[in-house]
């Protein structure tokens, strides 16, 4: 579960008669004095993702707008990129390697990317080290759920023909695909995968635009939705949605959910049949 840490012991209730407010002045003086350092600290954020690529270059787009930038900028989440050949130990920075199977293409090498997973590790306690890979499990809206929840993670970008398995055994506890196609490296993938989480953070987004009422959350695709004008050039809105009557247009709404995930995807829908 997400602990959100609202009832810091310097923003309890104030007690009420003097005795007591005396008392209480005392304590908080000498708990100001001895967490003097906790106190001036940024409040610690909802969720720090830390992302570690050969391309951070690439990542800096996709978490500098709009949602995901105010996020940050909220303090409800911390995305740090770094820079996998600050971790190399070669005097060229590669973080490559030549494969031991033949004709098999270049390895990420274990040098740098165990180096780049210690330091981390050593500064704070990880929930999840999740690795982008084709060969991960498919990413879905209740994988993005699940790790929402968490405080701290790193994702590791695969690159090349993929990581030393090494590196999979000892230290990856979540490997992660995108869907059944290739891309050139795990980067974009990495940004899905945080824009989907962080958007679910509570406070992230507004009421209007919450996560609950998100398609997949309940195994439907989200219903048509409208705006004015009410007629546009004869093309006109449904009636019911200008009905004014919140429940028909909930039945309706439901329905029409029902009926595009029935059409437009099959495999959903059984799911949302559970079956
Ligand atoms: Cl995570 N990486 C790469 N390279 N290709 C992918 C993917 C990941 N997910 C789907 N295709």
């Amino acid at each position: 579960m997400r602990i959100i840490d609202k009832n810091a012991p310097y923003r309890q209730t104030q007690p009420t008669d003097s005795c007591n407010y005396v008392a209480f002045f005392c304590f908080h003086c000498i708990f100001i004095y001895h967490n003097y350092k906790y106190l001036c600290r940024k409040p610690k954020c909802d969720m720090r993702i830390d992302i570690i690529t050969v391309l951070p270059e690439m990542l800096k787009s996709p978490f500098s707008h709009s949602i995901l930038k105010r996020a940050q900028e909220k303090g409800l989440a911390e995305i740090h990129l770094h820079n996998l050949r600050d971790y190399s130990e070669d005097k060229h920075r590669r973080v490559d390697d030549y494969s031991f199977s033949k004709g098999a293409g270049m390895v990420m090498a274990i040098q740098p990317i165990e180096k780049a997973l210690e330091t981390l590790k050593s500064q704070r306690t990880y929930d999840q080290i999740i690795y982008t890979t084709p060969d991960g499990a498919v990413f879905n809206q209740q994988t993005a759920n699940r790790i929402s929840m968490m405080e701290n993670i790193i994702i590791l970008c695969g690159h090349y023909k993929g990581i030393d398995q090494r590196i999979r055994d000892q230290y990856i506890t979540m490997e992660i695909s995108i869907g059944d196609y290739v891309l050139t490296g795990g980067e974009l993938a990495a940004a899905v995968i945080s824009d989907s989480i962080v958007r679910l953070i509570p406070g992230v987004l507004s009421d209007e635009t919450s996560a609950l009422t998100d398609s997949f959350q309940d195994h439907l695709l989200s219903p048509p939705v409208y705006t004015r004008p009410a007629e546009y050039k004869g093309m006109k809105v449904p009636d019911v949605l200008l009905s004014g009557n919140d429940q028909l247009i909930d039945d309706w709404k439901h329905e029409q959910a029902v009926e595009r995930t029935k059409m437009l995807r099959p495999d959903l829908y059984k799911k949302y049949l559970g079956e």
